[in-house]
């Protein structure tokens, strides 16, 4: 296992991000309406689940509101306006869109497509395990192809692993839990290489924490027809994880096909708040500028204490700790911050998540007293 990352990618991310900053002074999203919540259940301030602590924004809190009154319905027809409003933007249609229960619901539907009858899924490893996990539980087989030197999805390898048995090839771009990001010319060269009946499912669960999405996201392969679905979710940018909307972008017959697998519909109250985030480029704004501020203050403080880190490009940065993981959570802990779990594959290295600005600062002032002591 190659642990080594390279110094000058880790810089090169550094810099983006600190231009990033740079970019406007620091509002504080959200922090008309109420705080930000900072505890955990046990009382430590969370920066375990990759959410945006500043969310919901201004507009979601006004519609969710407003559609209070009105949650006794399906809320069918709101879900139909959504899928316009999302396919007018993507330039596709309505039938290219499916909403999910979060997109925790579109990545079981394409689990439960790839894995029926013992299909394969091909998947990196580390990364985010709930495809795997639902293609294991119904009986698929999943091949796992290790994370590359930079901590980034081995594209070559994956592609080796290709087999007759394999229906899907999941890519999470950015990467959870390295953070690391794929090109979208990468990802397209990788995916026009494949044969034609192989889906290929990409997370873009963080993709649009940085300003340059439209670069990177393959939303116009799906425009070209390939065999290919985007996920997307409401949990990150748009602080909604508990109202857990998201929605996948594909061809209308591969919608079609996983739309047979979906729940009835999703929250009402979920469906109203999305729908209002989805143009509030303001709350957007502000919480990228703060994501932003956090990485520069975490990878400050990890430069400073000599501690290696991947080049992240969303709102978490997997670092080497330098001791057992376990241990160094369990100080963590201690110290009143609760952080992700353990990854056996960098049995050394924690995921931490972006809190408000605030909390960062908290945090990279518990990192120094913790490599100081
Ligand atoms: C990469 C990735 N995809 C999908 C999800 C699921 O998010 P949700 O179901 O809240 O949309 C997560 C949650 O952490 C994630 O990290």
């Amino acid at each position: 296992m190659n642990t080594t990352i390279s110094r000058r990618a880790v810089i090169g991310a550094s810099r983006a991000l600190l231009a990033g900053v740079a970019l406007g002074t620091l509002s504080r999203p959200g922090a008309a309406q109420s705080p930000p919540s900072r505890a955990s259940a046990s009382g430590a301030i969370r920066l375990a689940g990759n959410e945006n602590p500043h969310g919901p924004g201004p507009a979601a809190r006004a519609a969710i509101q407003a559609a209070v009154g009105d949650s006794w319905k399906y809320p069918i027809f709101e879900e139909m306006a959504f899928k316009a409003q999302i396919a007018e933007r993507e330039g596709l249609t309505p039938p290219h869109v499916l909403i999910g229960d979060g997109s925790s619901e579109i990545l079981h539907i394409a689990a439960l497509l790839a894995g029926s009858g013992g299909g394969e899924l091909i998947t990196a490893t580390p990364t985010f395990s709930f495809v795997a996990d639902h293609v294991r539980a119904i009986g698929g087989s999943v091949r796992e192809v290790p994370l590359d030197a930079g901590m980034r999805h081995d594209l070559k390898a994956m592609r080796v692993a290709v087999s007759p048995a394999t229906r899907l090839v999941y890519v999470c771009n950015p990467n959870n839990p390295t953070g690391t990001m794929l090109s979208g010319a990468e990802l397209r060269e990788f995916i026009a290489a494949l044969p034609r009946e192989i889906t290929v499912l990409v997370d873009e669960a963080y993709l649009e924490l940085a300003s340059d999405m439209s670069e990177h996201s393959v939303v116009d392969r799906v425009r070209a027809g390939d065999n290919v679905i985007v996920a997307r979710t409401f949990s990150k940018l748009h602080g909604l994880a508990g109202l857990r909307i998201g929605y996948a972008l594909a061809r209308p017959d591969l919608i079609g096909r996983m739309a047979r697998l979906k729940l009835v519909a999703v929250s009402s109250l979920g469906l109203a708040a999305a729908s209002a985030s989805y143009t509030d480029l303001a709350f957007q704004s502000a919480s990228r500028r703060s994501i932003a501020e956090g990485v520069a203050i975490t990878t400050a403080a990890l430069d400073e204490l000599k501690r290696p880190y991947a080049a992240t490009r969303a709102n978490f940065v997997f670092f080497d700790t330098g001791q057992p993981a376990a241990g160094f959570l369990a100080a963590m802990r201690e110290r009143g911050f609760s952080l992700g779990r353990p990854f056996p594959q960098y049995p050394t290295w924690c995921r931490v998540s972006m809190g408000t600005v605030e909390q960062m600062q908290l945090f990279a002032g518990a990192l120094r007293a913790h490599y100081a002591g």
